[in-house]
């Protein structure tokens, strides 16, 4: 079975309420020539306005965290069942920015994923090594420890619906892309190191998104890898013009 493209807007800490609304209008305006899954993530603040204005639509909502405890005294944090209320269907868990910036942990990322599941959100789980990683040939290591850790105690039943996003992190916000050739590269071993963990079917039918960087003028020879179902993108999502270009990308 083909996997089905998906093409994610990861809108960061970036618009109002009434931007948003905007936006999403905008992509839902968007014509869709490759039948893509496409998924926006605004701020938490706009989850509610987003899900009114993507009414009538296939668009998907997707929070950009949650929280591992399902509710209590957690002064400023937003749980799984929360982001569903929302008007969520899926959520982002573990993004380079939440790993680094906020002190997401393998283990922590892990919570939050079982969280999720147990709500029945559908989980982009990022995935991504560092430039120092990278230059010192620990690729492979860091998303062996990324994939092992943040999905551990997870059965196949439960990540049915999982979307790995692999973001190098030398690529996020740079203007610096993975060569399609060398995103794809990781993307298989991505698939292999699936397959090793679930089972050959489960690898096979998890789309992996590429995210870093992705603009109008890359996207067509990243989505033309045998590998890359889709993109996350960040700066470029947030021009309607420039999104909808993306979600119309040429094989
Ligand atoms: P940029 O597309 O701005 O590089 O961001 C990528 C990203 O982090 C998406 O989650």
């Amino acid at each position: 079975m083909p996997r089905k493209p998906f093409i994610a807007g990861n809108w960061k800490m970036h618009n109002t309420i009434e931007q948003t609304k905007t936006l999403a209008a905008a992509v839902k305006a968007a014509a869709n020539p490759n039948n893509a899954e496409v998924m926006i993530a605004p701020v938490f603040t706009a989850l509610s306005a987003a899900a009114q204005a993507l009414k009538g639509s296939d668009i998907i909502l997707s929070a950009q965290d949650c929280f591992f405890e399902e509710k209590g005294a957690f002064t400023s944090q937003i749980s799984a069942g929360q982001v569903k209320d929302a008007g969520c269907t899926h959520v982002i868990l573990g993004h380079s920015e939440r790993r680094a910036l906020f002190g997401d942990s393998d283990e922590i990322i892990n919570k939050k994923i079982k969280a999720a599941v147990k709500q029945g959100l559908k989980v982009v789980f990022c995935i991504g090594e560092t430039l120092a990683e990278r230059e010192e040939n620990r690729t492979m290591t860091v998303l062996t420890r990324q994939i092992e850790a943040g999905l551990d105690g997870l059965s196949k039943e439960d990540l049915k619906d999982l979307i790995v996003a692999y973001e190098p992190v030398w690529a996020i916000g740079t203007g610096k892309t993975a060569t399609p050739a060398m995103a794809q590269e990781t993307h298989c071993q991505i698939r292999a190191l699936l397959s090793a963990k679930f089972t050959a079917p489960f690898a096979g039918a998890v789309r992996i998104l590429y995210g870093g960087s992705v603009k109008a003028d890359n996207v067509d020879a990243l989505m033309a890898q045998a590998d890359i179902d889709g993109v996350l993108v960040g700066g470029q999502s947030l021009e309607a013009q420039n999104f909808a270009r993306i979600i119309g990308y040429q094989k």
